[in-house]
């Protein structure tokens, strides 16, 4: 189930965040209507999710670039971003990444596949990581085939614990270790 709307010619990158981009960010992390919002995290409550939202446009007027989050970079075109938090303790070895295309017309062409690969590879070139995981909810096909492509496996489920538009899904965790992913 491939989408058509991206050429399959046009490369993916992952780039630090420029000032161009901000715009085109402020617009997809601040309209309340955006379609992603059905699928990152629906069961956070909407004004939480908003406020939210507001606060990270903000962030990123006022701050730089930043190595735990990258712009997701389709053919010169801002689509997107990935990041990564260290799960406590710190230094630890722990790493749980993220990924969010705004727009999507870019969904299910392979772009979330391609950049989640790059943010692997970066995370365990650039961290202590000695494993990684990818956090999301059963309703989030998309996200949890996306990670299986690339050998995550399904680590952790927590069933029925997330309520979206009245019906419950799992809290679903996939994890992928350093050694696993170097002998691809
Ligand atoms: C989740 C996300 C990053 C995935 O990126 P993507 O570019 O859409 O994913 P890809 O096209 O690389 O891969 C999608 C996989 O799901 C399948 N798929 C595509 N559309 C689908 C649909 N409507 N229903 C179920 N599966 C679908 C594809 O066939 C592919 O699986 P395969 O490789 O086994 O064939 C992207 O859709 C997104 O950002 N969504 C909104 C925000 C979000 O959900 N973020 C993650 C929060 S945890």
């Amino acid at each position: 189930m491939r989408g058509v709307n991206v050429p399959s010619t046009s490369p993916v990158v992952l780039r630090d965040r420029q000032p161009r981009d901000l715009p085109v960010l402020t617009r997809w992390l601040t309209d309340p209507r955006a379609e992603w919002r059905r699928w990152d995290a629906p069961y956070t409550p909407a004004a939480t999710t908003t406020e939210t939202m507001r606060a990270y446009a903000a962030y990123l007027t006022q701050n730089g670039p930043d190595a735990d989050e990258r712009v997701i970079d389709v053919g010169g075109e801002c689509v997107g971003m990935v990041n990564r938090s260290e799960e406590e303790p710190a230094g630890g070895g722990w790493w749980d990444l993220g990924i969010l295309i705004y727009n999507p017309a870019y969904w299910g062409a392979g772009v979330g596949t391609q950049a989640l690969a790059l943010w692997v590879a970066d995370t365990f070139e650039w961290t202590n990581a000695h494993v990684v995981t990818v956090s999301t909810w059963g309703g989030n096909e998309r996200m949890i085939r996306a990670a299986r492509r690339l050998g995550l496996r399904e680590c952790a489920r927590v069933r029925e614990a997330y309520v979206v538009e009245g019906q419950r899904f799992d809290s679903v965790r996939l994890d992928l270790l350093r050694r696993e992913w170097e002998a691809r």
